[in-house]
C-alpha cells in the first residue's frame, strides 16, 4: 500500500510539473485540452474521460470540449442526466470522488450510472478565481483503477494548474481573434491588401490610387527612399483592369545610355556589335500592361526624348530600325528626388515632366504618420515569426520607442527592425533592447557647413566602413535598398 502511494505521489508531482509546462507552452484551446486530459487519465490510470466548459450557447449550460473514449451518444446521456455526477459538480463547484458507485447511496439510482455500470468516477470543476468555468470527468469500468479521496489533493492541485492554462489559453484565442477583426475592417477600408496604414496621409495616397485604377493616366510616385513607391506601383497595376497583363519595372539609374536604349525599346539585329538577333525591347514585352520606371530622375536628355515619344504617340522605335512600332503601356514612375529642381537646373525635361505627372502622389515619410506604426510593426511581425511563432507582440516599451524614433529608412527600416529582433527576441515579447535602434547618428563628424549630398556620402561612407563594406548590412542599417546604394556608389565615383 505504501509503496502505491509513493508511486502514486510520484506520479502526482510528474502530473504537476507537466501541466505547468503546458500552461506555457500550448496556446490554442483544442490541444491544450487534450492534453490536460491526456495527463489527468495518465495519471489516475482512467479509461475514460471529459473536459466539459461553460458555454452560454448550450442548453445544459455547458459543453463537452474534449472527450477519450467516448461515443457521442454516451457523452450526451452522462451530461444530460439531470442528477448525475456532472450536474452536481457543475452545480455546486466541488469534487466529487465515488468508488463502489452501486453501493453508493446517493448515485445508484442515477440513471447513468446504473446503465453504465460505472465503477468508479472522479468529477473535478475547473474554477479560476472563485469561478467555475468547467469540469474535468474521468471514469473506469473496471475495479482496475479505482480513483479514492488520496486521488483528491492532485486532482484539484491539477485542474487548478489547468484551469489557469484554459484561462490564458482562451483570452489569448480572443486577443488574437480580435486583432484579426481589427486588421480585417482596417483592411476592408481600401483594397490593397499589402499596404499597409490608416492614417490622413496614407489614407490620401489610398483614395488617389482608387480614383486612378481604371484609368490609363500616368502617374509620377513622389517621396523618400523606403516609403513604398514601388509598392503603390504594383499596387496600381495588380488592381486595375491590366492586372493579367505584364508588370514591368527598369531601374533607370542602373545601365549606361546605349544600353538602357536597346533595353527600353529592343534593337535590330546588326545594329551595334552584340546585336546578334532582333530583340524586343521593354516597352513591346509590357504591351497591355504597365511599365514601372523607378528612379525616373535619373534618365538621361536623350532616353527622355524618347519616352516623350512613347508618352505622346504611344510608339517606339527599335534600335536600328526606321519603322516605328506601336506599344500600349501604361507608365507609373517614381521617384525620390525633387524633379521640380531638376527641371530648374535642365536637367530633366519640363514637358516629359507634365506627361509623366498626370496623377502624382507624395508618398509621406513614415515619422509623417507615427500612428501607422503599431499597425506595421504587427503586420511585419506577423511576416518574421512565422518561422518563431513562440513571439506574441511587442512590450509597451518597445511600442513606445518605435513611435518616438524618427525613420529616417522609412517602412524599409522599419521592416528591417521587426525582422532583427524577431531573430534577437528571447522571450514572448519583442523588448527595447532587441529593437537596436540606434539612439542617435553616429558621430561623423561636424556636418555644419556640408550640402545635403556631401552629408549623405559621408554617411554612407561611415556606414560602409562599420560594416566592412558589406553592401547588405550597410542598406539594412541606412533603411535604403541594396540597388539604391549601388547606384549612390556608382555615382560618387564617376
Ligand atoms: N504601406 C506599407 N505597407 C506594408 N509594407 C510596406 C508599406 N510601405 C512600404 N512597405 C515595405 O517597405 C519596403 C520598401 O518599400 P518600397 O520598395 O516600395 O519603397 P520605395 O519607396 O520604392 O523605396 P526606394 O526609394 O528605396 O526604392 C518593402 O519591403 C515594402 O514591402
Ligand atoms: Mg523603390
Amino acid at each position: 500500500m505504501q509503496e502505491r502511494s509513493n508511486t502514486l505521489a510520484s506520479d502526482s508531482l510528474q502530473a504537476l510539473s507537466e501541466i505547468a509546462f503546458t500552461v506555457n507552452s500550448i496556446q490554442e484551446i483544442r490541444p491544450l485540452l487534450e492534453k490536460v486530459l491526456e495527463i489527468a487519465m495518465d495519471t489516475l490510470a482512467a479509461e475514460r474521460g471529459f473536459v466539459l466548459l461553460k458555454s452560454e450557447s448550450a442548453p445544459s449550460g455547458f459543453e463537452v470540449k474534449s472527450s477519450f473514449n467516448i461515443s457521442d451518444e454516451l457523452l450526451a446521456d452522462l451530461t444530460g442526466i439531470s442528477n448525475s455526477v456532472v450536474t452536481e459538480v457543475m452545480a455546486k463547484g466541488e469534487p466529487v470522488i465515488l468508488f463502489e458507485t452501486e453501493r453508493d447511496p446517493r448515485y445508484n439510482t442515477s440513471e447513468s450510472i446504473v446503465l453504465q455500470s460505472i465503477q468508479s468516477i472522479a468529477c473535478v470543476p475547473l474554477s479560476i478565481k472563485n469561478q467555475q468555468i468547467g469540469a474535468i470527468y474521468l471514469d473506469s469500468l473496471t475495479k482496475r483503477s479505482r480513483f479514492t479521496n488520496e486521488s483528491l489533493p492532485f486532482l484539484t492541485a491539477f485542474t487548478n494548474q489547468a484551469a489557469i492554462a484554459i484561462e490564458n489559453a482562451r483570452l489569448y484565442e480572443s486577443l488574437r481573434a480580435e486583432n484579426r477583426r481589427l486588421r480585417d475592417e482596417v483592411q476592408r477600408m481600401h483594397r490593397f491588401e499589402e499596404l499597409i496604414g490608416q492614417s490622413p496621409s496614407i489614407r490620401e495616397v489610398f483614395d488617389t490610387m482608387t480614383q486612378v485604377l481604371d484609368t490609363d493616366a500616368t502617374v509620377l510616385i513622389q517621396g523618400e527612399s523606403g516609403t513604398g513607391k514601388e509598392l503603390v506601383a504594383r499596387a496600381i497595376h495588380y488592381n486595375g483592369p491590366r492586372k493579367d497583363q505584364p508588370f514591368l519595372a527598369l531601374f533607370c539609374g542602373s545601365l549606361p545610355d546605349s544600353l538602357l536604349e536597346s533595353e527600353l525599346f529592343g534593337h535590330k539585329r546588326g545594329a551595334f556589335t552584340g546585336a546578334v538577333t532582333d530583340k524586343k525591347g521593354l516597352f513591346e514585352a509590357a504591351d497591355g500592361g504597365t511599365f514601372f520606371l523607378d528612379e525616373v530622375g535619373d534618365l538621361s536628355p536623350q532616353i527622355q526624348a524618347k519616352l516623350l515619344r512613347v508618352l505622346q504617340e504611344g510608339e517606339i522605335k527599335r534600335v536600328g530600325e526606321n519603322h516605328v512600332r506601336n506599344v500600349d503601356v501604361r507608365i507609373v514612375s517614381a521617384t525620390n528626388k525633387m524633379l521640380e529642381e531638376l527641371i530648374r537646373e535642365g536637367s530633366f525635361r519640363e514637358d516629359l515632366y507634365y506627361r509623366l505627372n498626370i496623377i502624382s502622389i507624395d508618398m509621406p515619410a513614415l515619422r509623417n504618420r507615427l500612428s501607422d506604426i503599431p499597425l506595421l510593426a504587427h503586420h511585419f511581425l506577423d511576416k518574421y515569426s512565422a518561422k518563431k511563432p513562440g513571439i506574441k507582440g511587442f512590450s509597451e516599451q518597445a511600442l513606445e520607442e518605435m513611435r518616438g524614433y524618427r525613420w529616417p529608412g522609412n517602412v524599409r527600416e522599419l521592416e528591417n527592425t521587426i525582422e532583427r529582433s524577431v531573430i534577437l527576441a528571447k522571450g514572448e515579447l519583442i523588448e527595447v533592447g532587441d529593437l537596436k535602434l540606434p539612439q542617435s547618428l553616429a558621430p561623423i563628424g561636424d556636418q555644419t557647413g556640408l550640402t545635403l549630398r556631401e552629408a549623405e556620402q559621408r554617411l554612407v561612407e561611415q556606414t560602409l566602413k562599420d560594416n566592412q563594406d558589406n553592401i547588405s548590412q550597410t542598406a539594412k542599417q541606412l533603411g535604403v535598398s541594396r540597388r539604391w546604394l549601388h547606384y549612390k556608389l556608382k555615382e560618387w565615383q564617376a
